[in-house]
């Protein structure tokens, strides 16, 4: 199954690729994982984009298109996979539809995660991420890790991202509605999107959004 999940920072998306992706085993490509474990490396590509995602904005589309088709070019990805933070305007949008018509695919989803946005603000400000691999990620209230500082999966340690500073926030909110809410009605065109209500315990939405793919493999 070939997934595109959408929403604002801090819906959950993270949280809910994760799960959807070992319940339908496909690959969960974040480009916001992948933009940080080049950042914690310290590549070429993490230097130059260290700065943009500091500052809450959004990387120019010829790097994340390039670095999305490699990431889709890989075997793990060629029967599915669920995509979470790409793509993030309409033209990294068609950049998609281009890669998935080469290849002879085409999408099953799009799931739109809708939360309130003073919810977002809450979950962002409690948020605290594993520095060895950002999509293991907990929450101060909502899920505290089992010891104070420490990521229950791999024991890395517990931080609070740069780009979760509010004046940060606010300013991936103001890009997420002027570039990314729009790709919802574009999906919403080819009659691909399902809205599904995320203000709820983890486990809720994850039934949510597992009901409302177009066949279910769980
Ligand atoms: P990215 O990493 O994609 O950030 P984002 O889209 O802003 O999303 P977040 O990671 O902030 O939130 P999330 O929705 O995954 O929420 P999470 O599950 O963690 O991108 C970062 C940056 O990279 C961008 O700003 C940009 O610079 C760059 N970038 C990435 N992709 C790009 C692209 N395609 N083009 C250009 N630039 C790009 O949950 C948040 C918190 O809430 C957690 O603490 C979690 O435990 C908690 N939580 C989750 N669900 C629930 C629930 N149901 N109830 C209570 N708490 C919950």
């Amino acid at each position: 199954m070939r997934i595109v999940l959408v929403g604002p920072p801090g819906a959950g998306k993270g949280t809910q690729a994760a799960l959807l992706a070992e319940r339908l085993a496909i690959p969960h490509i974040s480009t916001g994982d992948l933009f940080r474990a080049n950042i914690s490396q310290g590549t070429e590509l993490g230097r130059k984009v260290e700065s943009i995602l500091r500052e809450g904005g959004l990387v120019p589309d010829e790097i994340t298109v390039a670095m999305a088709a490699d990431r889709l070019a890989q075997p793990d990805a060629g029967d599915g996979f669920l995509l979470d933070g790409f793509p993030r305007n309409i033209s990294q949008a068609k950049a998609l539809d281009g890669m998935l018509v080469e290849a002879g695919h085409k999408l099953d989803a799009v799931l739109d995660l809708e939360v309130p946005e003073d919810e977002v603000v809450k979950r962002i400000a409690g948020r605290r991420t594993c520095r060895k691999d950002s999509s293991h990620a907990f929450h101060s209230t909502y899920r505290p890790p089992l010891k104070d500082g420490v990521c229950d999966v791999c024991d890395g340690e517990l931080y609070q991202r740069e780009d979760d500073r509010e004046d940060t926030v606010r300013k991936r909110l103001s890009v997420y509605h002027q570039e990314t809410e729009p790709i919802i009605d574009y999906y919403r065109a080819q009659g691909l999107v399902s809205t599904i209500p995320a203000l709820a315990p983890v486990s809720e939405v994850t039934q949510r959004a597992l009901d409302a793919l177009p066949e279910r493999a769980a």
